[in-house]
C-alpha cells in the first residue's frame, strides 16, 4: 500500500506520469513534488511494486556533469551507466533528486567551491572554506518516493556508504549495495580520491589507469602527451597488408578505452582513419569520450569517416595545402578545423599541440600509426610511452617506429620509471620518456 508519509518523513504529491524515451531505453517518469518545492523524478523500467532487490539508483542533480558533460566530476557518466544498467535489467528505478546540486549546497555555491578547488583545496575543504556543509543532502524524500512506488527492497547502485546508511535510517531495505564504477578522467581523479579517503567512497579500481598515465604534468605550450600503441611480440603494429584489428586482446583494449576516458584528447593521423576507420570513442568502459583529433594536411579524410560522427567532438588539424571549401564543410558539421603550418611530414606538430593546449587540452593520448608515432618521438614531444605487448607473432608487417636518424645506441630515446601490468595474456608496459641528453 502506498504510503504518503514515512515516520516523520515529508509529504509528497505525485504531479505527473509520462513516458520518456531516451537513448538508454524508454522509462516511465513519475514526478513527485516535496513540500520544499523540489521535484523527485522516478524513472521506472518494468514493474517494481512489491518486488524485492529492485535495481535502484538515487542520483543527485548535477547540471554541470549530467547535462553539460563536465569532467570535474563523474556524475554524468554515473547517470548514463545507471540508466543503462536498469534498462538492461528490464526492471529498476532511478530517482533523480533535484535541489541536491553539489551535495546539497546548490548550483552557484558548487561553482564557488570549484573556484576554491582551482586554488588548491579539495572538494571537502572547498565547501568548509565557504562555510557550507560537506554534504547537505537529505534522503528522506527519496526514501518516501521508493515507499510510494511500493518497492520491497533495493539493490542500490552507489559508491557512497553514507547514502546507504541514510536510506536505511529512512526505512528503506537496502538488501545489496553495488558499486557504480566509472573510468575516471585525469581531471576528476583527485576529486574521486578525496571522496574515497575522506568520505569512505568506493574507488573505481577496475578502470583506474593512473599508474599507466604516470604523473600528469601539462606543459604551458602543449598537453602532457601519452603515446600508446599495441604491438605484437615481434614488434609489429599491423600486418604487411595493414590489418591491425585486433592485435591485442579485449582486456588490453578495455584498458586503452580507460586511457581515452582519462584524457582530454585522442590523436591519430589520417593514415589510421583511411586504413581502420576507427570511432575513437570510449565504449568498452563507462567513461566520457575525449575530443578526437586527426592530423590531415590536405583533408584526405572521407566525409563518411566514423571519426566525424556525432558520438564525440572532433578536431581536424590541417595545413594551408587543404581546400578551404572542404574546411568549411567540416565546420558546418561541427568539426573544429585548425590550420597550422605544413612540414615535410605533414602538419607542424609543435603548432598543433600548442593549438590544442590553447583550446584547453591538458592531456593527449596519441594512438596513431607508425608515421605519427615516429614524428612525435623524433620531435621529442612525448612525455609517457604506453606499449601493449600482445601475445601474438605475425612476422613481416609494419614496425611501430620508423627511422629516428639514430646511429648510435647510446643516442637512443631513454625510457625511465618502468611500470608493468598484466592483462590476460597481454602485457602493458609504461615509461616516462627521459629528457633528451645534450
Ligand atoms: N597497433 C596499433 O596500435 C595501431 C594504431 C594506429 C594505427 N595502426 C596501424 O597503422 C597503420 C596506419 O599507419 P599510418 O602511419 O599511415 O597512420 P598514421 O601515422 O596515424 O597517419 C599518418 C598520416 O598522418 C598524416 N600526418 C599529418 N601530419 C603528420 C605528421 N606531422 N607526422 C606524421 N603523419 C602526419 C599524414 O598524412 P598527410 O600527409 O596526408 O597529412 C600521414 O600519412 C594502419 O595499418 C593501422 O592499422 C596500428
Amino acid at each position: 500500500v502506498a504510503a504518503d508519509r514515512i515516520s516523520s518523513g515529508p509529504l509528497l504529491t505525485e504531479v505527473v506520469r509520462v513516458a520518456l524515451p531516451t537513448p538508454d531505453g524508454t522509462f516511465e517518469v513519475r514526478a513527485f513534488e516535496s513540500p520544499t518545492g523540489h521535484v523527485y523524478l522516478a524513472l521506472l523500467h518494468g514493474d517494481v511494486a512489491g518486488r524485492e532487490e529492485v535495481l535502484t539508483r538515487l542520483h543527485s542533480e548535477c547540471l554541470t556533469g549530467d547535462a553539460l558533460g563536465s569532467l570535474r566530476c563523474d556524475c554524468g557518466v554515473q547517470l548514463r551507466l545507471a540508466l543503462r544498467r536498469i534498462a538492461a535489467e528490464e526492471r529498476g528505478v532511478l530517482i533523480y533528486a533535484t535541489g541536491q546540486e553539489g551535495r546539497g549546497i546548490g548550483l552557484v555555491n558548487k561553482l564557488r567551491a570549484y573556484v576554491e578547488q582551482d586554488a588548491g583545496h579539495d572538494t571537502i575543504d572547498a565547501n568548509l572554506r565557504l562555510g557550507l556543509p560537506v554534504d547537505g543532502r537529505n534522503y528522506d524524500a527519496a526514501a518516501a518516493v521508493l515507499i510510494r512506488l511500493g518497492v520491497g527492497s533495493v539493490r542500490l547502485l552507489t559508491n557512497n556508504p553514507d547514502k546507504v546508511r541514510r536510506l536505511r535510517d529512512a526505512g528503506i531495505d537496502v538488501a545489496v549495495v553495488e558499486p557504480l564504477a566509472t573510468a575516471p578522467h585525469v581531471r576528476n581523479t583527485e576529486y574521486l580520491r578525496t571522496k574515497e579517503e575522506r568520505l569512505g567512497h568506493v574507488r573505481p579500481a577496475r578502470f583506474d589507469t593512473s599508474a599507466l598515465l604516470g604523473e600528469v604534468r601539462p606543459h604551458t605550450d602543449r598537453p602532457y602527451v601519452v603515446l600508446k600503441f599495441a604491438q605484437t611480440l615481434d614488434g609489429r603494429i599491423a600486418t604487411a597488408t595493414g590489418d591491425a584489428k585486433w592485435i591485442s586482446g579485449e582486456a588490453e583494449r578495455r584498458v586503452s578505452h580507460g586511457l581515452r576516458a582519462a584524457c582530454d584528447g585522442v590523436l591519430v593521423g589520417v593514415g589510421t582513419v583511411l586504413q581502420d576507420d576507427p570511432l575513437l570513442t570510449v565504449r568498452l568502459v563507462p567513461g566520457a569520450s575525449p575530443q578526437r583529433v586527426v592530423l590531415d594536411s590536405t583533408l584526405r579524410i572521407p566525409p563518411a569517416a566514423q571519426v566525424l560522427g556525432p558520438e564525440a567532438a572532433t578536431a581536424v588539424v590541417t595545413t594551408p595545402r587543404s581546400a578551404p571549401a572542404r574546411r568549411g564543410e567540416l565546420k558546418e558539421r561541427g568539426v573544429q578545423v585548425h590550420v597550422v603550418p605544413a612540414t615535410p611530414a605533414g602538419v607542424d606538430l609543435p603548432a598543433t599541440l600548442s593549438t590544442l593546449r590553447g583550446g584547453g587540452a591538458e592531456t593527449l593520448l596519441v594512438e596513431g600509426g607508425a608515421k605519427v608515432i615516429t614524428s612525435m618521438l623524433a620531435a621529442g614531444l612525448v612525455d609517457r610511452l604506453v606499449v601493449g605487448l600482445a601475445s601474438t607473432i605475425i612476422g613481416q608487417g609494419t614496425e611501430a617506429v620508423g627511422s629516428l636518424g639514430i646511429t648510435s645506441v647510446a643516442d637512443g630515446i631513454r625510457l625511465v620509471g618502468r611500470s608493468v601490468h598484466l592483462v590476460d595474456d597481454d602485457v602493458l608496459l609504461a615509461w616516462d620518456v627521459a629528457p633528451a641528453r645534450r
